[in-house]
């Protein structure tokens, strides 16, 4: 933790405290104010986290106002060009960019964990094949602490280590069974000869009836979307995932926990949510339309894919995601897709519109995604679960990292207790 002796002066009535000044590597100064209740005898009061610093971490760093993104100080768009989606896993877990031998072993023990107990498959016959896919990830990713009991004890920091790998390497493999299943095809075993990104899109695409040929423009995209959701310090279902884990639960649970979080309009669903308001829209002489509607106070629609909690400049993953859209589309030849014409226009009305503009608010990780998904070949209802795949690690990491610290304590929040005053029960023969 770092200290620099600086300290905040709290006084309330006569009552006064000195309070340490926290000084970050990067970003504001956090006010320690663990010891305020205790001292002071008063809460903060913080709904939705909005001036909370929640945990200490090394691992992501976003600077809201220049549209900034680090991971362990890497900017998104160089990790985005240069590397791919498991060399970032290792930078995530580990700390450091990996040697060549380094990165060669993580990979291969990634690719030799990929397959999933034979017996879990059962788990998938009991949805109805309507089921969401999220629905199957949280029920599926939960169950793995069954199956795979020999990597739950978290004081175990080698079961640790296995439970992260198998996550990371399985959750492509529960996320393309989810999808087949939904589709009525069979399920496609991962092939240890393909990468992260080709095996995954093989697991989806691939049917017994024909040879799959692995499309490499369609394996690079689906790595760089791995990539630019893999991990974004504490947002809700990351912050979900160190709740869950304070208590001790086993990893699969609280990872499932994550899922559950991700898959709200609010957060992780609105890639779906976007998509399915850009097909809405249809044509661009309706923008207007909708964009008075996300403007109107009593009308609860909002642009879907736009605004960000930190972001109050451009999400920088939307920025290298749209120039993705643009390349992948053109060299699958639909770049006149009329879906990304109503985002680009949307995206341009949007920033010159005042209500936008003076809320800050731009297009995030989710205005795009949506796009080149469903320009290769998915559907909306699999586009959570592609982000919850890619975002594991970013739980993992944190997860790793929260456990990892010898001062962790069980989450607890308090609260402002605005109910009932103590009274006496009365009988009902007296009410
Ligand atoms: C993700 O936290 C993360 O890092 C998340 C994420 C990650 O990688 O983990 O980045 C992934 O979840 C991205 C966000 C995906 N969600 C959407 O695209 C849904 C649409 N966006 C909004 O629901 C909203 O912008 C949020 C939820 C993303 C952020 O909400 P905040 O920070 O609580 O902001 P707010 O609701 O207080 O809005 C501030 C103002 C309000 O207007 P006023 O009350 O000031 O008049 O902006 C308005 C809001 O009505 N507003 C919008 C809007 N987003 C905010 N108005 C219209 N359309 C929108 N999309």
């Amino acid at each position: 933790m770092a200290n620099n002796e600086k300290t905040a002066k709290f006084s309330l009535g006569d009552m006064e405290l000195d309070l340490p000044i926290l000084s970050p590597t990067a970003g504001p100064d956090v006010v320690d104010i663990r010891k305020l209740y205790s001292q002071g005898d008063v809460f903060t009061y913080d709904p939705g986290f909005t001036s909370t610093a929640a945990c200490e971490s090394a691992i992501t760093f976003i600077d809201g106002d220049k549209g900034e993104l680090l991971h362990r100080g890497y900017p998104i768009d160089q990790l985005a060009d240069k590397s791919h989606y498991l060399e970032v896993c290792y930078l995530l877990i580990y700390g450091e960019l990996p040697s060549s031998v380094q990165l060669k072993d993580f990979e291969s023990l990634v690719t030799n964990h990929t397959m999933l107990h034979e017996q879990m498959i059962h788990f998938f016959r009991g949805f109805r094949r309507d089921v969401h896919p999220m629905a199957v990830m949280v029920g599926v990713v939960g169950a793995m602490s069954a199956f795979y009991h020999d990597s739950t004890d978290i004081s175990d920091e080698h079961q640790r280590e296995v439970a992260s790998i198998r996550l990371i390497a399985k959750m492509p493999t529960i996320a393309a069974m989810a999808y087949k299943y939904t589709i009525g095809q069979p399920f496609v075993y991962p092939q240890n000869d393909l990468d992260y990104a080709s095996n995954f899109l093989r697991m989806c695409f691939a049917v017994p009836a024909e040879d799959y040929v692995v499309n490499p423009i369609l394996s690079r995209a689906m790595d760089r979307i791995f990539t630019l959701h893999a991990d974004h310090e504490q947002n809700a279902s990351t912050s979900t995932v160190r709740l869950a884990s304070s208590s001790g639960a086993n990893p699969f649970a609280c990872i499932a926990a994550g899922i559950a979080c991700l898959w709200g309009p609010a957060h992780g669903g609105a890639n779906q949510a976007c998509l399915e308001m850009l097909k809405e829209i249809g044509t661009p002489d309706r923008i207007p339309e909708f964009v008075a509607r996300a403007k109107d106070k009593d009308d609860p629609f909002r642009l879907m894919g736009f605004g960000h909690r930190v972001y109050k400049n451009f999400d920088p993953r939307a920025k290298v995601m749209k120039q993705s859209a643009d390349e992948v589309l053109e060299l699958l030849g639909v770049e006149n897709n009329p879906t990304l014409q109503v985002a680009k226009e949307l995206e341009r009305v949007a920033l010159e519109d005042p209500y936008f503009a003076e809320r800050k608010l731009y297009p995030n990780v989710d205005f795009y995604s949506g796009i080149i998904l469903d320009a290769m070949g998915f559907p909306t209802s699999m586009f959570t679960p592609i982000f919850a795949l890619a975002r594991t690690v970013g739980w993992i990491s944190q997860w790793k990292e929260m456990i990892a610290d010898p001062t962790m304590k069980i989450g607890r929040p308090r609260q402002l207790y605005v109910g009932a005053p103590h009274r006496d029960y009365v009988n009902v023969e007296n009410r």
